[in-house]
């Protein structure tokens, strides 16, 4: 409660002379922050926007298959997210007859829409702050061992007996500020989620990897989606007889013009950020692991690029690795730059002398916290070898060369066929790796393949120090590289399939000398041996400082505006449509419009072709009632903390209507995962009234806007 009642005090006494808002604040907290958000032009009231007693806007936001977000936009259970978050989906429906990826896809009547078994969206029914009941019977004396079986204990009652009457209610207790506070998320989840439609990727992607990250933005990344439930409205799995869900609350749309200035609030489920990283972490992440798992990638990407560019069958293979392996890269590298240009490291060590004098004003607080920053400081430099080959490990196993993890697989085929055998699972094993297969070399090119191992081992080698590698592998990696290159029966499906499909005696010889199998089962086990327990250890150690450290900022500094780092719980960022200037001599606009992607077309370069069909559609100027002041708005940005996962979250006007979908950031405002800076930090938004035009007139189902709530 001390804390709660030193946050309301900061927010009464904050200013709109600042634009930007810094922060990700929890829902059932908005009678804390509720009055700055009307300074800022909320017209609503907190009740409207979280409560468990009536229908609010949380109501209608759903996190979308465990890693986005999706709002509720009509009736009958209609749900728009990004095209990037439903781009599995839509990949999984298109065939080679129907493309939906390349040519888009919209379902006529609710028969026509396409089941999806494998999503789920989940609802926030309440968020409870728990903290008392979880710390319960815990003493300042006791071991931190101790200290943490009783709280996994608590938690675990907490959680059954908030569930023990209700079987499609779920319950999870999180840690909230690094263990300083839990909190008890009640959440509900749907199964029966069909796909309703999505423009081509000439639309929903367009801009592709050049564009991403990137401000000025066009483009229209934005999918459709339905819930279905169950004759009682109940969450049910995949049923003919299933009927559309009707939501407590649905969004409304406002079609109404923008301006500058106007308020906005992206309400989602941001996955994770990094505020409180200590000074010599942050140094570790910019100096020296980050820049590592760039150079790893760039080898990767410096391969498969022009591959993908010589040949259609390698673009469509490797299409979705690359734009995965692409979007950490080009973020990282904008949160360097960003953090360099913040001056963020003797910011941080500025906060941390402060910190320290605050902590020598009173003897409690000497004892406490006033030792922290230098413990963390140094436990950091003790470890960040472990962490960076944990970083590199990752990378090399996880994200490099695919024969090694798609051969790791098969280690327990090979190694321990006669106890399957003897288990019964022989067949199910064997079966179950043969489907692996075949979509494995669906999208598998083994020359390439090949290469990005030779160019990513160095690296690997490079920044892992040598006593935390497989016994010898500096001196001979190149044999081994040569060896499964020559030998390995992983390179070719012709190989591999008839040594499964005749599992016996031979197939295990064969699969028990293969290089690749092995060098795999070499590297993981030098990580579980040499640097997962270090690491483990380590990360415990750092996670009791962490939780010290912040707490003692709760505690020493009533007066800081301290939000929760985002954990993928539902979450409120709030702030203003605006441009920004991050560049001495230029200034982004707050908007783009579809002028500008016809000034971005280009046949030749696959991230900007555009169908033929859209550019007909542009010529003819029939943009409806979707036009403002002659223009129609693609994208525009604003000043709210967003980070991944809020892709998909709606952007809410200050009455409460949904006026657009978060999709990205701009490349100067990436490293607000560590550092928010108000004059530069902008999400990127795609704007609903494009979204409408485009089913409207390019997807010609109007239907779909019908059942909508336009707001004039
Ligand atoms: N950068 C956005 C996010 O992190 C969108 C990524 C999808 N687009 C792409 N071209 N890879 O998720
Ligand atoms: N593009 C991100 C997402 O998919 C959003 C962000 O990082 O700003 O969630």
């Amino acid at each position: 409660m001390r804390k709660l009642a030193a946050i309301f005090t900061l927010f009464l006494g904050i200013h709109t002379s600042v634009s930007a808002v810094e922060g990700m604040w929890i829902p059932s907290l908005i009678d804390m922050f509720h009055s700055d958000m009307v300074t800022y032009g909320l017209k609503l009231n907190a009740d409207e926007i979280y409560s468990t007693n009536q229908a609010s806007l949380k109501d209608a936001i759903v996190q979308f298959n465990g890693g986005c977000t999706a709002e509720i936009v009509s009736d009958q259970g209609l749900i728009l997210t990004n095209h990037h978050c439903g781009f599995d989906a839509i990949q999984k429906h298109s065939s080679l007859e129907h493309d939906y990826l390349r040519d888009g896809f919209w379902a006529k009547n609710f028969n026509e829409e396409l089941a999806c078994p494998w999503l789920r969206v989940t609802f926030v029914r309440e968020i409870r702050d728990v903290t008392e009941d979880v710390l319960a019977g815990v003493t300042e004396s006791m071991s931190s061992e101790k200290i943490n079986m009783l709280i996994k204990e608590n938690i675990a009652k907490l959680e059954e007996d908030a569930t023990s009457n209700n079987s499609h209610i779920k319950a999870k207790i999180k840690p909230f500020n690094l263990g300083n506070e839990y909190y008890m998320l009640i959440t509900e989840d749907y199964n029966d989620i069909r796909l309703v439609g999505t423009p081509p990727s000439a639309i929903g992607k367009y801009g592709g990897d050049t564009d991403n990250w990137v401000w000025p933005r066009h483009t229209g990344d934005f999918s459709v989606f339905r819930i279905y439930a169950n004759q009682n409205n109940e969450s049910a799995k995949y049923s003919e007889d299933n009927q559309p869900y009707k939501p407590a609350h649905s969004l409304p749309i406002s079609c109404k013009p923008k301006k500058s200035g106007d308020f906005t609030m992206i309400y989602g489920f941001p996955g994770h950020t990094d505020q409180h990283y200590a000074s010599g972490k942050l140094k570790f992440y910019m100096e020296t692991e980050r820049p590592a798992r760039i150079k790893m990638r760039q080898k990767t990407l410096d391969i498969i690029k022009p591959a993908m560019n010589a040949n259609q069958l390698t673009k469509i293979q490797y299409a979705s690795k690359q734009a995965r392996i692409a979007n950490a890269w080009k973020k990282w590298i904008g949160q360097i730059g960003g953090l360099k240009q913040l001056n963020a490291l003797s910011k941080k060590q500025n906060f941390e002398e402060e910190y320290m004098a605050k902590a020598a004003e009173k003897t409690d607080w000497k004892k406490n916290y006033y030792g922290v920053v230098a413990d963390l400081n140094k436990l950091q430099a003790q470890n960040e070898k472990y962490e960076l080959a944990r970083a590199m490990f990752i990378e090399y196993f996880y994200v490099g060369a695919e024969i090694i993890r798609f051969s790791n697989d098969f280690e327990e085929l090979a190694f321990s066929s006669d106890k399957l055998e003897s288990e019964g699972k022989l067949d199910e094993a064997v079966n179950k790796l043969l489907r692996r297969s075949k979509n494995f070399y669906k999208n598998y090119n083994a020359d390439l393949d090949m290469q990005i191992l030779t160019a990513t081992t160095p690296v690997y080698l490079e920044y892992t120090s040598a006593d935390l590698i497989p016994d010898g592998l500096n001196q001979n990696w190149e044999n081994i590289v040569n060896d499964i290159q020559e030998n390995s029966v992983f390179r070719d499906s012709s190989t591999l399939q008839p040594l499964l499909e005749n599992w016996g005696k031979k197939s295990i010889k064969k699969l028990q000398k293969d290089p690749a199998l092995l060098y795999s089962m070499k590297l993981m086990n030098a990580y579980r041996m040499k640097v997962a327990p270090k690491y483990a250890a380590f990360v415990n150690e750092e996670e009791k400082l962490m939780k010290r450290y912040v707490g003692g900022m709760l505690e020493m500094f009533p007066d800081k505006k301290i939000w929760a780092d985002a954990n993928s719980t539902l979450r409120i960022a709030y702030g203003k449509l605006e441009g920004s200037a991050p560049h001495d001599g230029m200034q982004y606009l707050h908007y783009t419009t579809i002028d500008g992607i016809m000034q971005k077309y280009d046949p030749e370069n696959p991230d900007f072709v555009l169908t033929d069909r859209f550019i007909e559609l542009y010529k003819k100027g029939d943009f409806g009632d979707y036009l403002q002041d002659d223009e129609l708005w693609v994208c525009f940005t604003a000043s709210n903390h967003t980070t991944g996962g809020n892709s998909g979250s709606p952007c809410i006007d200050a009455e409460g209507n949904l006026i657009g979908i978060n999709f990205d950031r701009s490349w100067e405002s990436t490293m607000s995962d560590f550092m928010f800076d108000e004059s530069r930090c902008r999400n990127i938004i795609v704007d609903i009234r494009y979204v409408l035009w485009v089913i409207d007139k390019y997807g010609e189902a109007s239907h779909l806007v019908d059942e909508m709530n336009i707001v004039k």
